[in-house]
């Protein structure tokens, strides 16, 4: 990623991306308010929330599955951004889902423990370092966006065509999407966005606007973990990153050679299940 003042990531979900921005001062935002207030008390009391896990888990230890419900109970009551930690490290494979009522719905991984709470405390406060100039917002993507101009740099990672339904009731609008890329076009924000390529033998490439971008690299990435966890087979998963910059002729070389060394036979690199909570 280029350098920049200041770095947007409107779909910021699990923020996987956060720590490698390439510029400390970040906007990220994500329209699951239950999502952002969780961020929220990473950012701001990593202490509290390390510790609010603890008494969650402990309590799933000594009671069981009746723990879980209880907690999941409190977390549709109230929204409670430490129920809804300890919730996403103990259902079902990791899985955030709600319901058309918007009621978190997965139910206890009763053959894990979920992640130690002293393995989850350095990690909330690594967490907790990485983003401290990061303003989270709940908000739609247009609204995160609405300040960025040029100089700045926005890292897109929206729904796939192939998620649909799985993050909200209602499809995301690609037709909407596309004029917001317009938009940043011409006001000279530069933008990074990992689309949909190929997944198996589906194809979603075809739907991006060619005016729209510069740059089109295709990464084979594996193995696609979703459908391994969902049992519906192997899927080989090639992603689609769009710039509507040229990047250096080198980083575009590193990318492809990422990617030839992905397609050759590579050591088991598959996500083990079980690193996920234990
Ligand atoms: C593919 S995920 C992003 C994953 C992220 N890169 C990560 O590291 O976890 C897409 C995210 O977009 C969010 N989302 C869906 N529609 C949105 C909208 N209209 N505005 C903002 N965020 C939205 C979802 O809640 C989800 O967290």
């Amino acid at each position: 990623m280029p350098e920049s003042e200041r770095y947007f990531e409107p779909f910021v979900g699990s923020g996987a991306m956060l720590p490698f921005r390439p510029s400390p001062i970040g906007v990220a935002g994500d329209v699951i308010a239950e999502l952002i207030q969780l961020w929220l008390v990473i950012q701001n009391e990593p202490e509290l929330t390390a510790k609010e896990y603890e008494l969650r888990w402990t309590r799933l230890q000594n009671e069981g599955h009746t723990a879980y419900y209880q907690i999941r109970d409190s977390f549709n009551a109230t929204r409670n951004p430490h129920d809804f930690l300890f919730l996403s490290r103990t259902c079902v494979n990791g899985l955030i889902r709600f319901n058309k009522n918007g009621d978190f719905n997965n139910s206890l991984h009763h053959t894990r423990p979920g992640i130690a709470p002293e393995r989850l405390a350095k990690v909330i406060h690594q967490w907790s370092y990485y983003i401290q100039n990061v303003k989270f917002m709940a908000a739609d993507y247009r609204q995160t966006l609405a300040e960025a101009q040029t100089g700045d740099l926005v890292f897109l990672d929206p729904p796939y065509n192939g998620t649909k339904g799985r993050y909200m009731p209602t499809d995301f609008n690609f037709t909407e999407f596309y004029l917001e890329l317009e938009r940043l076009n011409y006001h000279g924000v530069k933008w990074v966005l990992t689309f949909d390529g190929v997944a198996g033998d589906r194809t979603y490439q075809s739907a991006m606007p060619p005016q729209l971008y510069k740059t089109q690299l295709d990464l084979p990435t594996g193995n696609s973990p979703f459908t391994k966890l969902m049992k519906t087979g192997l899927d080989a998963v090639v992603e689609s990153v769009y710039l509507n910059f040229k990047p250096p002729p080198e980083i575009v070389s590193q990318v492809l050679n990422f990617g030839q060394k992905k397609l050759s036979p590579q050591p088991d690199l598959e996500m083990k299940q079980g690193h996920l909570f234990n």
